[in-house]
Formats: structure tokens, C-alpha cells, sequence
């Protein structure tokens, strides 16, 4: 029997981090052929991540634009993806987590009668808008999918109230968890290390999402560069997202500040090693939340619901919204209460032991064999 044909679509940062393990499992498998496309929804941050891991996409669709808008990237992957689904007719898709690639890819797929694997299948906030469009993508792909790949029994469980099939349902974990093997090393050194003080507390700040843009993102950066003007031992680094809107919230807020670094997105090896070196983590990103338990750091999530409750519960990570006040409370008790600290510190990761893609790669080979 000739070897199974798993066309592996993706088109941003974070699903490219995520998939690169599965890839690689199914490269391994002897009774599948990956077919991996890219969306191109993301650029230069996707290109970064196939460069790193030598994955050299078989298709890519290049659709990104300035400014573009959820309409124009799903309507660009269902024209784009309906031709090469009736060219290639893969055995099965895989699709990752709630990006508009995300649903597009299976959209486009289920008009072709195509199984779609839905890998980080099943996180929910339940909230329409929040975060938007993650939480409606993710709702919708799970309509459509065939093989939920939950990360946790949570998530199993957030599937099993949408009374999606239990036999189809595998609790995986997150292959967040298996990349981060590949990533961390004892051997590393930040690139910009010598512009920052030698005891310097650092602390690793992302945020981009679209629901944070605009007042929310003002509140947040004007609390944190405030705490740090008052603060001298603390030294931010911020890898400041590609998006425009994210580009010049950031300039506008942090540029008179020198102890704010702005620097543009890290390959995901030195971003993994920062957060394993850095006191404490500030960030609206989904991914993030799941890395931070292993690494042992503590996250202040600038965001006021997460799809992430398993984080909140081993103690990782705090939500405190972007409430400047709030904000600027939490990171008091931080630098003040070395308890509250530690307790945090000292979480186990929830999100499984690195063999995702493994199990991932197992009941695909069982379901299409
Ligand atoms: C997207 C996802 C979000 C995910 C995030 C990860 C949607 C609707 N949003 O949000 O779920 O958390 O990716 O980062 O799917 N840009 C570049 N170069 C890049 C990437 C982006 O210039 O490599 C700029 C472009 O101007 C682009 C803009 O950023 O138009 C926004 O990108 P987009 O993918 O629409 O939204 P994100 O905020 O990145
Ligand atoms: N990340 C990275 N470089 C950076 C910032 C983040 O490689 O400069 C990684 C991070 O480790 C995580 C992923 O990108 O694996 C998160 O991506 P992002 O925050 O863009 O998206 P989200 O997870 O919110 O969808």
C-alpha cells in the first residue's frame, strides 16, 4: 500500500512553532508523505521559524498584506486552497489551533470532503469576542474536524460539552511542550546581552492581539513604563510583533525610555532562552502561556479572559487584564513579596511530556491504515 499523503497547512508564527513537530513525526513515519503548505497569513515571523527548522514548504500560498483583514485572508485560502486540495487530493489535512488560516484551511478542506486533524483542538473562553476571532475560528474548525488533538483533559472536555464525538477525541498534549526540547539550552547567549546591566531583572514583554489594540495596549505600556521609570534594577525586552497597529503603540510608548529595549521578533530559540533567563513575563500571547510553566516563570496575562485556565490553576500565570492600575499592583507584589514570587515560579507545566506529535503521528497512522 502506498504511503499516505497528510497535507500540513499553517500561516502564522505560532502554528509553525507548534506543526514543526508534527512535520518532522510524520517525515519519520514510514507510512505517511507530508505535504506541508503555508498560508504565508504571517511573513518574515513564519519564514524565521521554517528557517530555524529546515522545513521547506511544498507550497506557499504568499497571500499577506499590509493591514489585511480577517475577509481578505479567508477568502484569499478558500479560492487559493480549492485548486491545489482538487491538484494534490491529500489523504488528510491538519490544521492548528483558531488563526483565520486556521478555518479557512478547513473550510476549504471540507468542501473537498477532505478529513481535517485539528491539532490543539478544543480551548475555549466561550466568549464571542474574546479573544476575536480566535474563539469563533476555533468553534467553527471543530464543526468541521474529524480528529480533535486536545492538548488537556480540559479541553477534551470542552469538546465533549459540544457534544463532539468521544471516540474521535485524543488527549495529546501540546506539542508547544515537544518543541521546546529542540529549543533550550544551557549554552546560550541573548544577542543584545551587553545592552542590558548584569543584574538586571528582565522582563520579556509581548502583545498583539487584535481585541488589545488601541486603549487596552495604551493602558498596559504606559503602566509598565511607568513601573520601570520608577524601578532602575528592572530592564524590559520587548520583541515587538510585525503588525503595524502593534509597531507604533509601542514606539509611542516605550521610545524616550532606554531601559525598554524594542527589538524586532526573535527566532524562537533565542526567544524560548530569554524566557528561561528572564524574571517575569508580561504578555497577551496564547502560545506563551504554555511555554512559561516549563520554563518556570511567572506570566502576568494582559488579557482578561484566557482559553489557558489549566496555566492559571498549576499557579503560572495571573490574569490581570490591562487595567493600568492593576497592572502596575500585580508587578509591586512581584518585586516586593518574594512568596507570591516563588509560589509562581514553581509550577509544573500542565500541557503533557513533549510526545505530542508522536500520538499525534500514532492515530493518524490507526484512522487512516
Ligand atoms: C495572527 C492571528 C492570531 C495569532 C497571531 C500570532 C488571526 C486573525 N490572527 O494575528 O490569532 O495569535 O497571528 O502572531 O488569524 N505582519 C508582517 N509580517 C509578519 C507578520 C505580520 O508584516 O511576519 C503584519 C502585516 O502587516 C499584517 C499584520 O502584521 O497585515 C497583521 O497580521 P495578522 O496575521 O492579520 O494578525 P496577527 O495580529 O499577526
Ligand atoms: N515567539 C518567538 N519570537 C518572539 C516572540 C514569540 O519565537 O519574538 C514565540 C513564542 O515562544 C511562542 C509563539 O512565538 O511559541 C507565540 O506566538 P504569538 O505570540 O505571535 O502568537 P499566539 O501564541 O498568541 O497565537
Amino acid at each position: 500500500m502506498g504511503k499516505k499523503r497528510i497535507m500540513v497547512i499553517f500561516g502564522t508564527r505560532p502554528e509553525a512553532i507548534k506543526m514543526v513537530p508534527v512535520i518532522k513525526a510524520l517525515e519519520k513515519a514510514a507510512e505517511f508523505e507530508p505535504i506541508v503548505v503555508v498560508t504565508g497569513q504571517h511573513r518574515q515571523m513564519l519564514d524565521q521559524v521554517l528557517e530555524t527548522f529546515d522545513v521547506s514548504p511544498a507550497f506557499d500560498l504568499n497571500l499577506m498584506s499590509d493591514q489585511q483583514t480577517l475577509t481578505k485572508i479567508t477568502v484569499s485560502v478558500l479560492s487559493q486552497m480549492e485548486q491545489l486540495l482538487k491538484t494534490t487530493n491529500p489523504d488528510a489535512v491538519l490544521v492548528h489551533g483558531d488563526t483565520t488560516t486556521t478555518l479557512a484551511a478547513s473550510l476549504a478542506a471540507f468542501y473537498q470532503q477532505i478529513p481535517v486533524g485539528h491539532v490543539e483542538a478544543g480551548l475555549r473562553t466561550w466568549q464571542k469576542y474574546d479573544p476575536f476571532p480566535e474563539e469563533i475560528n476555533r468553534q467553527l474548525t471543530d464543526a468541521i474536524t474529524q480528529w480533535y488533538f486536545a492538548p488537556t483533559e480540559r479541553s477534551r472536555q470542552n469538546l465533549l460539552k459540544e457534544h463532539r464525538d468521544e471516540s474521535r477525541i485524543y488527549v495529546t498534549g501540546n506539542t508547544a511542550i515537544d518543541m521546546l526540547a529542540h529549543t533550550v539550552s544551557d549554552q546560550w547567549q541573548l544577542p543584545m546581552q551587553n545592552q542590558i546591566a548584569p543584574n538586571a531583572k528582565i522582563i520579556l514583554l509581548t502583545m498583539h492581539r487584535r481585541e488589545n489594540q488601541g486603549a487596552p495596549m495604551k493602558a498596559a505600556f504606559s503602566a509598565i513604563n511607568d513601573f520601570v521609570l520608577e524601578h532602575p534594577e528592572i530592564e524590559v525586552v520587548f520583541p515587538v510583533h510585525l503588525s503595524p497597529n502593534v509597531q507604533k503603540a509601542a514606539h509611542q510608548a516605550f521610545d524616550d525610555n532606554e531601559r525598554v529595549h524594542l527589538i524586532a521578533p526573535l527566532n524562537v530559540i533565542d526567544f524560548h532562552n530569554l524566557a528561561a533567563r528572564s524574571w517575569l513575563i508580561m504578555t497577551d500571547s496564547g502560545g506563551i502561556q504554555e511555554e512559561a510553566p516549563s520554563l518556570g516563570k511567572p506570566v502576568l496575562v494582559l488579557r482578561d479572559t484566557t482559553e489557558r485556565p489549566e496555566g492559571v490553576q498549576a499557579g503560572t500565570l495571573k490574569l490581570v487584564g490591562t487595567d493600568a492600575k492593576t497592572i502596575q499592583k500585580w508587578l509591586t507584589a512581584f518585586l516586593n513579596d518574594q512568596t507570591v514570587y516563588e509560589q509562581m515560579a514553581r509550577a509544573q507545566n500542565p500541557y503533557g511530556d513533549g510526545q505530542a506529535a508522536k500520538r499525534i503521528v500514532d492515530v493518524l497512522c490507526r484512522e487512516l491504515n
